[in-house]
């Protein structure tokens, strides 16, 4: 007996202690987390929720906040209900939890080409070639998204990170959807309102970022400003843009100027596709000797005729490429293309690969890059069990991998005092102020506007390259296009394609290139506004400050800069409808009043992309198409009645003495006399600063 009660008791306090040990071990795998958010800047706040892990997407990317623009913005409260925000870590993974409103949309999230409001979606962001669907899996998967209530949230993770944006119902929801009988209500929905956004970070912490508005584009100028401010390319880097086919000796392609010149049509950038190099798929980053014998020669002809060079690659190194000899060690465990894959996540291979950048590209002239299939494409690419010798995980290197390639290129100018602008095909939050634009295979029209679009809410810039076309109106719709994107580029690598491939609108085309030449004072300023305040030089409509919250998905329309509302059409369109934001509007070609607040029908003709103008816009513009490389005379337009100003940027158009203060805003402004009459003046030159403007003359396009 008395063993057997000393049994029970023994059973007893092992039971006991059992239970205490699973009660600590559940609560130590889910913390509940008490979100302490830090106030960095002005409408900037910032909370390490569990261990954040070291590498993040800025930390990789290497770039910091421009703290003095920030604290420049409006004033900004924090913009949710603290205590709606909820996370906790557990099963080594983070959670995270934000409220949303009745009526609020959301936008971002990546680069999508079918979407703008994401709420109802469920993503995975991953870094891919884009397939298609709108499913997360993009060449920019960057977690950031902001609302039409005027905030943005940034969850700096390199992971792939899944999210549900509006589409979990909870129990505890503060407004939780009514149960309704399928069988009886036809107000039944199968998928019942959200009041939150839902993430699962796969790792045990992560850092989060709130930025506040209080407008919508407010809090995107933050996100931008916080990696960097945007890039400021290069003058040239604004003109027009052509990719000759891929095996293209020297002498093809002097031929292909050639006809620049003869067809009258503006050229500031030809970019060599693959076969510059000795191989490629996987690459040599060698010149292919026959059928370029004499590269530095020919980049210098080019440069005699303001013509720019930039090359193709990708990161793939061919196993005989002389760079290998070197670079073997710092190279992953699988190959693609049976090519070896760098690890750029050591200091030695940026330094191996940017020496002989440096020294054989750099050197003769190159000015830039496309960086191609850095966005990885599952079948072809390494697999997320591929080892890399810095121990950097695979899907990291993954989500990073084009940022990374980015950034090297970016130090490299920047080291000979050089701005450059390229192509890239896979970016990640970061690299903001990295010159580079994402282009794809995917070639819809229509989708290729709904991305242009969307990069404006996430920090990066897109390109609707043209290619080639089934028709001569496919033609000029999609070279309309491009003219008004961070590239007009001709990317004529596979068809051979050129400008005036339908001599039927030949003209039409040309005008519209030539134009692209003569708004590139306007252009360079939106991208000094990108750089200096974050504002995206090409916005959706949903970062226009006062555009309805109400209207339906807006896909096919956008902003240049402030001023400049362009609306595509799309082959076979003969009409289109043009939602204009409060106030008047005018027509960019005859300065007619377009409409009022309303939403108009326009009938255009093939010769003109529709452009509309805010009332008081002032459009600088250059006379002549040579801007890129001279002084220039300038012309104003002002269309409208209102008084208006604007601030016309300039500097050297090329170094980065701008960042030392080499540059200048020219304030324009418009007013009206004693009698009524509207005067245009513009500041003097700041003395000792940059001053490209030459003769300066009016036009007032609204009579
Ligand atoms: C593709 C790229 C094209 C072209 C081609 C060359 O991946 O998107 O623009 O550069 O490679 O092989």
């Amino acid at each position: 007996m008395y063993f057997s009660m000393k049994y029970s008791k023994n059973i007893l306090l092992c039971l006991s202690i059992t239970i205490l040990v699973q009660w600590i071990t559940l609560e130590a795998k889910s913390q509940k987390v008490k979100i302490h958010w830090e106030k960095i800047a002005n409408g900037v706040w910032k909370a390490e929720i569990g261990k954040p892990e070291a590498n993040n997407l800025l930390t990789i990317a290497g770039v910091g906040p421009k703290t003095l623009a920030i604290n420049s913005m409006p004033l900004a409260k924090f913009p949710l209900a603290e205590n709606e925000i909820k996370v906790e870590v557990y099963d080594g993974k983070t959670y995270l939890r934000f409220p949303l409103e009745q009526q609020e949309k959301i936008f971002g999230l990546g680069l999508n080409f079918k979407t703008v409001e994401q709420r109802g979606r469920i993503l995975r962001l991953h870094e891919d070639h884009y397939d298609g669907v709108d499913n997360g899996r993009s060449h920019a998967p960057i977690p950031f998204y902001v609302s039409s209530k005027g905030y943005g949230v940034f969850i700096n993770s390199a992971r792939y990170i899944d999210i549900w944006v509006g589409t979990g119902v909870r129990v505890d929801s503060k407004n939780p959807p009514e149960a309704r009988d399928r069988n009886t209500d036809p107000k039944w929905s199968a998928s019942p309102y959200s009041d939150n956004v839902e993430v699962l970070v796969p790792a045990a912490g992560v850092e989060l970022i709130v930025f506040g508005g209080p407008s919508t584009l407010d809090a995107v100028s933050r996100f931008n400003l916080y990696q960097g401010g945007g890039s400021l390319p290069p003058k040239w880097g604004l003109g027009f843009w052509h990719r000759t086919p891929t095996l293209f000796n020297d002498t093809q392609l002097l031929n292909e100027v050639e006809g620049f010149t003869k067809h009258q049509f503006p050229l500031t950038v030809i970019g060599l596709e693959p076969g510059w190099q000795s191989k490629s798929y996987p690459c040599t980053y060698e010149w292919d000797s026959k059928r370029f014998p004499d590269p530095k020669g020919l980049i210098n002809t080019l440069k005699d005729k303001g013509i720019y060079t930039n090359l193709w690659i990708n990161p793939y190194i061919a196993p005989d490429a002389k760079i290998m000899s070197t670079l073997k060690p710092y190279t992953a465990s699988h190959t693609v293309w049976a090519g070896y894959v760098p690890d750029y996540s050591m200091k030695q291979t940026n330094t191996i690969i940017g020496n002989h950048l440096k020294k054989n590209l750099l050197a003769i002239g190159v000015s830039g890059f496309k960086m191609d299939e850095n966005d990885g494409f599952d079948f072809w690419l390494w697999p997320d069990v591929t080892k890399f010798p810095s121990g950097t995980p695979a899907d990291i290197m993954r989500q990073t991998y084009g940022v990374m390639m980015q950034k090297l290129n970016t130090k490299l100018y920047r080291a000979e005092n050089k701005r450059t602008y390229g192509l890239v095909r896979g970016t990640n939050a970061g690299a903001t102020s990295f010159p580079f634009v994402i282009y794809n295979d995917y070639y819809s029209h229509r989708d290729f506007i709904t991305a242009l679009i969307n990069s404006s809410f996430i920090g990066t810039l897109w390109t609707p390259e043209v290619r080639s076309s089934g028709s001569a109106e496919d033609w000029l719709r999609r070279m309309q296009t491009v003219c008004f994107s961070p590239i007009a580029m001709l990317n004529a690598w596979a068809d051979g394609t050129k400008p005036w491939t339908f001599p039927e609108v030949e003209k039409e085309v040309a005008e519209v290139a030539n134009l692209r030449m003569q708004l590139i004072p306007y252009l360079y300023t939106c991208f000094a506004e990108y750089s200096f305040y974050g504002r995206p030089p090409f916005r959706a409509m949903n970062l226009v400050d006062g555009f309805s919250v109400n209207t339906k998905e807006i896909k096919d329309q956008y902003m240049v800069g402030d001023n400049l509302l362009i609306a595509p059409l799309f082959t076979g369109e003969k009409s289109r409808k043009v939602i204009l934001p409060t106030g008047k509007w005018y027509d960019f070609y005859t300065g007619k009043l377009a409409g009022e607040d309303e939403v108009i029908t326009v009938t255009p003709g093939l010769a003109n992309i529709p452009v509309f103008v805010r009332d008081g816009g002032i459009v600088p513009m250059a006379v002549t198409n040579t801007v890129a490389e001279e002084k220039y005379d300038l012309v104003i337009r002002y269309y409208g009645e209102k008084e208006a100003s604007y601030q016309l940027y300039d500097d050297d158009g090329k170094t980065f003495d701008y960042e030392k203060g080499a540059y200048c805003w020219r304030n324009i402004s418009v007013k009206r006399d004693q009698v009524g009459k509207l005067n245009g003046t513009i500041s003097a030159a700041v003395k000792g600063k940059p001053d490209n403007v030459g003769k300066v003359t009016w036009e007032f396009k609204t009579n």
